[in-house]
């Protein structure tokens, strides 16, 4: 198919240019909203080209940065071209890409690290300040002038609607099969005006297949045929596969208790290694009908699809391996039947993850003996990622849950501590938490409870006297009795391993 049959209007048609050229429309201190969420969908030329006018500008002794909005992380071209030319002055919601977070690390890059479902809401609430170009990755463009979202839909709508110019990458390596699987919902609105949104079932399509943009803003189309780009998952490893194992042990005795329906409830699954693990898993146990009510749909999920486990998946984004891009890209048609895709305030929303009562798992960095989460900053100070959507559902599951393996880096660090370095995920957010030692159901317990089994469950064997030991000596000397603690002596085990490289 060429190009131009993906361009049904001839307005768009006429406003076809190079990425540089689209790219020269930026300028130094402008705040741009790029598409994108992780490694999908996200604008592939011009913001290659705009890091080489930024290193340009740069090596001719000339200021340029922008500040940088997106759905969530994005590509290498995208955040590392950026980074790389030290083109960014900001960068918000999320970020995994290296380059950037060695800038974020270094102090010499802003980053707002945010609820991802409320960055839409927080740009029209005029927090953000305003947004002066969207460059959005989109599949076609209506006859009507309608444009046909790509892999990711992420806060594309709040991008098109707000930005005062706006350049579109027409990207012809997304299948043409993604029209209509899109759900477009434009029903929001700011306080006192809000209502219910009326979304009862993951199945639910309460919007429209295509973003609605005003084509007097529209001042460049670009041409791509690039492909997404996502690393590919590591294969379960034993600690993944146990952990896997813990949580379908979990999940059949909340069914055997009338806890969970015998189809479970939508799942929502994080981003990493560990939740793909968990997918896979569920495809030898006895759950049929299933259904997604999540951020991104991984390659665990197609699985469960092609194995007709999994009904259907709701969320925001790909996230898929190239091995399972293709597969998605070769069968397009028949997959796009079961997948909707929503902006990450619909996919992401509070109201929507209570109402459906999803049940919630994502990774961690590190949790303490009472149940509160590290899900961002490795000892309390350098970002890794960013909270993501993780605090929109663990915060509103019907059951939360939070799954790492027990050490990292090489065992010298234990992921349960005496206290969480930063805490993204307060206990009362945290259900149950899951390591390959086991599993700890924290529902009802109070913090004493609580303690003793995440320790005895959760903890790495090598590293349990030593939180046995601390947790005595609070039990003895804390303040108060409700949840003992040594405030000074808790943070010594970070300070440990950054003095001595090891927590031991
Ligand atoms: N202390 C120090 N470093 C730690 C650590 C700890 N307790 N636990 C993990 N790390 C390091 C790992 O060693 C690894 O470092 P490396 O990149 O230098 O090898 C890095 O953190 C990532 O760890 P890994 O085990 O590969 O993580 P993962 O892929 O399972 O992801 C999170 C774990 C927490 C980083 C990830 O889940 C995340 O970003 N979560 C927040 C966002 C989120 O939950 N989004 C989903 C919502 S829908």
């Amino acid at each position: 198919m060429t190009l131009h049959a993906r361009i049904q209007n001839p307005d768009f048609r006429s406003k076809i240019m190079s990425a540089e050229d689209a790219a020269a429309l930026i300028h130094n201190g402008m705040t741009v909203g790029m598409s994108g969420f992780t490694g999908s969908g996200y604008p592939k030329s011009v913001p290659t080209a705009l890091a080489a006018r930024i290193e340009a500008a740069h090596a001719a002794g000339d200021p340029f940065r922008v500040k940088v909005w997106t759905g969530a992380s994005t590509g290498p071209e995208l955040d590392g071209a950026l980074a790389k030319a030290d083109g960014i002055e900001l960068r918000l919601p999320y970020n995994s890409d290296p380059i950037a977070r060695e800038k974020i690390n270094s102090g010499e890059m802003n980053y707002f690290d945010m609820h991802l479902s409320q960055v839409a809401p927080m740009a029209w609430q005029g927090f953000l300040g305003p947004l002066d170009v969207a460059v959005v990755e989109i599949s076609g463009i209506t006859a009507e002038g309608a444009l046909i979202p790509s892999s990711s839909i992420g806060n594309n709508k709040t991008w098109l609607d707000r930005a005062d110019r706006v350049i579109l990458e027409l990207n012809r390596w997304q299948s043409g099969a993604l029209n209509g699987m899109h759900d477009i919902y434009y029903g929001t609105a700011l306080p006192p005006h809000r209502v219910p949104i009326p979304l009862v079932r993951p199945d639910d399509r309460i919007g429209q297949p295509h973003f609605t943009v005003d084509p007097a803003k529209v001042v460049a189309v670009v041409e791509t045929d690039a492909p997404d780009r996502n690393l590919p998952f590591a294969k379960p490893d034993a600690v993944a596969n146990a952990i896997a194992g813990h949580l379908l042990e979990f999940f059949a005795h909340e069914v055997a208790q009338g806890r969970l329906p015998a189809n479970l409830l939508p799942l929502q699954s994080g981003v990493g290694n560990v939740t793909n693990a968990v997918l896979s898993g569920l495809m030898d146990a006895p759950y049929h009908d299933m259904t997604a009510y999540t951020e991104v749909i991984q390659d665990g999920m197609l699985d469960l699809l092609d194995a007709g486990k999994l009904r259907m998946a709701s969320a925001t984004a790909f996230s898929l391996s190239p091995d399972a891009a293709e597969r998605f890209n070769n069968d397009a048609a028949r997959y796009a039947r079961k997948l909707i895709l929503r902006p990450q305030e619909i996919s992401n929303h509070p109201e929507l993850v209570r109402r459906l009562g999803c049940i919630a798992m994502n990774g961690l960095i590190e949790a303490d003996i009472y149940g509160n989460v590290n899900s961002t900053q490795v000892m309390g100070s350098r970002i890794q990622n960013g909270i993501g959507g993780s605090g929109d559902f663990a915060r509103n599951a019907y059951v939360s849950i939070f799954m790492t393996p027990s050490i990292a880096k090489g065992g010298n660090i234990s992921a349960i501590v005496p206290q969480a370095s930063h805490v993204d995920h307060i206990a009362q957010d945290v259900h149950v938490i899951v390591t390959e030692q086991g599993l700890a159901d924290l529902r009802g317990l109070a913090p004493k409870q609580r303690t003793q089994l995440i320790i005895e469950r959760c903890a790495h064997p090598d590293y349990r006297d030593a939180l046995h030991d601390y947790y005595a000596r609070a039990l003895s000397g804390s303040f108060g009795k409700h949840a003992p603690s040594l405030p000074g002596e808790a943070l010594s085990w970070h300070q440990r391993f950054i003095d001595t490289g090891t927590m031991r």
